[in-house]
């Protein structure tokens, strides 16, 4: 049994510190009211990059959560289509809320 407990643990932390603790509903909800899959889902590329690649892109650097933070609260300028617009910022205030959509991208 404890061999059973241990090894369950071993493989949930193998299948990545982000997908811990991600609340998938409320960030998809969130993600949804903000209009963020008019230009993202997760597997495939539309105006934006997929989430998985997005995922693949950062997962292992040091400083992904931070990035990712910043890209989705303060709407730097992305080009879309060869024009420049700024790009959605997450309609929300609440720090817990960001971070958890932030974990979602991460752990695709
Ligand atoms: C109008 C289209 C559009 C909408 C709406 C949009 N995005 Fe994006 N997003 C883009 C484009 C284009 C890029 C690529 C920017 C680049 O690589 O320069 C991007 C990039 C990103 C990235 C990767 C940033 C990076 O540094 O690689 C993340 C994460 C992201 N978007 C999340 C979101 C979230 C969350 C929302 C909703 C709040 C959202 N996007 C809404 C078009 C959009």
């Amino acid at each position: 049994m404890r061999t059973l407990i241990a090894t369950a643990a071993l493989a949930l932390a193998a299948s990545g510190a982000y997908a811990q603790n991600v609340d998938v509903s409320a960030a998809e909800g969130l993600m949804k009211k903000s209009g963020c899959f008019k230009c993202h889902s997760v597997t495939a590329k539309k105006d934006g990059p997929s989430y998985k690649s997005v995922a693949e892109k950062y997962k292992t650097k040091p400083d992904a959560v931070a990035t990712l933070t910043k890209h989705i609260t303060t709407g730097p300028t992305v080009k879309i289509d060869g024009k420049e617009e700024k790009h959605e910022i997450i309609k929300t205030k609440d720090e817990g809320e960001i971070k958890n959509v932030v974990a979602y991208i991460l752990s695709r």
